[in-house]
């Protein structure tokens, strides 16, 4: 299980100035957090709340099975998996798969566990290009992503891998082919209706940085060989959590942690793993965290421009990087560690040979160790330097925590998002740029954006 440890927040060890007296803190904010998460709760049989990603771990619409079975067939069709999507619609996936799948899983071939993993989460030309000429066509399965089934981002690559398989495959093109789509709605539904093409659905009251325990994000991750049975108990497990008193629940406690730092100034959050394979998490994260939490009004409709900055970084990385600014720049940060318990393979450090003795202190120690070693390290150099932070503490990198700590960070969120009474599960602000967009592309309809454009002289 996840826990958190919660003692760098402590006035104790980071001073008065931006420590928190946790004991009365916790004391008063705790109740209101477990009121939240009841809230949230009693609100999700409501399918307009979006809170369908709360029972996501139980395999609602039952489509483990069917994933896995289309996985089990994949696997001796294909070597390489094309992702097409965007935002909540490729970060899961590539959270996981990075997390999960064998580290060097590029470099084994064919022989490898799963389908290697490309995602095409932009319009970057040359990435499009490199791959359209490099995979074979006959081994490789596309799953395009997009709930909404409109993203321009994600149709354009569509349309361009769409038209390489159909050229070099014909009519077989379309068995090279899952969408993960609406039930209903959007281009792409009717398409693959018409073509014939497989499909999976995402869940209506499920949002798309919340997907990844939908089909979204379940069927790249079983294609990679993953276990879904596996990673959903582990996500069960942080509801469980969830739902405990604020005393035995890591995501009340991240919450706590991530309120009463803001109160004090702490206006960027940082996710900082202490693990290459949890480097993708911290992307997940940010979007997962800016999308829900930045708003402009609250649900009554005041303008209250809620939000705190999410920063990416990664032990210990970014050691050599970012945390001088952290420990030495502005005092408004908090930064939150994920610490592995043990890894799947350690590896000893040999003893350094003649003339190098001034390494012998790392001789015969493990990697892991070196790793956990720093990790404190830095907590406690950022306590010294007066700077908060807080430890979530995952026994292993295997898909039950994996789940587990994405399910708990997305409590986090909603609880934070719920005691700043703001609705976390829209993301109008990201609208207006996709209509200017169309505009200057030409699509049918924006033809007053597009005047409004030409007049500030805005040009693609
Ligand atoms: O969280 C969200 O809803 C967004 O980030 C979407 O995931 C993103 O815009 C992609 O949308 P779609 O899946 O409709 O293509």
């Amino acid at each position: 299980m996840i826990d958190a440890d919660l003692r760098n927040l402590s006035s104790d060890r980071v001073g008065p100035a931006t420590g928190l007296e946790l004991e009365p803190e916790i004391a008063a904010l705790a109740p209101l957090l477990d009121a939240d998460a009841q809230a949230i709760r009693d609100r999700r049989d409501d399918e307009a709340a979006m809170l369908g990603w709360i029972d996501l771990p139980h395999d609602p619409a039952g489509v483990v099975e069917e994933i896995d079975a289309y996985a089990a067939e994949a696997k001796g069709r294909f070597d390489d998996l094309v992702l097409l999507g965007i935002g909540g619609s490729a970060l899961g996936a590539s959270a996981v798969v990075s997390a999960l799948q064998h580290p060097a899983r590029a470099l084994q071939g064919t022989e490898g566990e799963g389908l290697r993993l490309h995602v095409v989460d932009n319009v970057d030309a040359d990435v499009v290009h490199g791959l359209l000429t490099t995979l074979d066509p006959r081994r490789t399965l596309v799953n395009v992503v997009s709930k909404s089934g409109t993203t321009a981002e994600t149709m354009a690559a569509f349309l361009a891998f769409d038209a390489w398989l159909r050229d070099a495959l014909g009519d077989d093109a379309r068995d090279h082919v899952v969408a993960t789509t609406d039930p209903a709605q959007g281009i792409l539904r009717p398409l693959v209706d018409r073509e014939g093409i497989r499909a999976f659905s995402v869940p209506p009251s499920v949002g798309g940085r919340f997907s990844v325990l939908s089909p979204v994000g379940l069927l790249p991750i079983a294609l990679a060989g993953i276990d879904l049975t596996a990673l959903l108990a582990g996500a069960a497990r942080a509801n469980d959590a969830a739902a405990r008193p604020f005393a035995e629940s890591a995501p009340k406690q991240g919450a706590l942690a991530q309120l009463l730092t803001s109160r004090r100034g702490a206006t960027i959050n940082v996710l900082m793993p202490y693990s290459t394979r949890l480097r993708r998490v911290s992307d997940w994260y940010v979007q997962l965290w800016a999308e829900s939490l930045g708003k402009r009004v609250d649900r009554r409709g005041a303008r209250v421009h809620a939000g705190t900055t999410p920063l990416p970084a990664v032990g210990t990385t970014d050691q050599h990087s970012q945390v001088q600014l952290f420990n030495e720049g502005p005092p408004d940060k908090v930064v939150c560690f994920v610490r592995v318990g043990a890894p799947d393979h350690d590896v000893t450090i040999p003893e350094p040979p003649g003339g190098l003795e001034k390494l012998g202190y790392l001789g015969g120690r493990r990697f892991h160790e070196l790793m956990n070693a720093e990790q404190a390290a830095t907590a406690h150099a950022l306590a010294a330097h007066g700077r908060p932070s807080y430890t979530l503490r995952m026994p292993r990198i295997d898909p039950e925590h994996v789940g587990e700590l994405l399910q708990g960070l997305m409590w986090q969120t909603a609880l934070v998002g719920e005691r700043w009474g703001i609705d976390a599960y829209d993301q109008p602000g990201v609208e207006l740029g996709k209509v200017y967009t169309y505009a200057l592309m030409g699509r049918e309809g924006f033809d007053e954006e597009r005047r409004e454009l030409e007049e500030a002289g805005v040009e693609a």
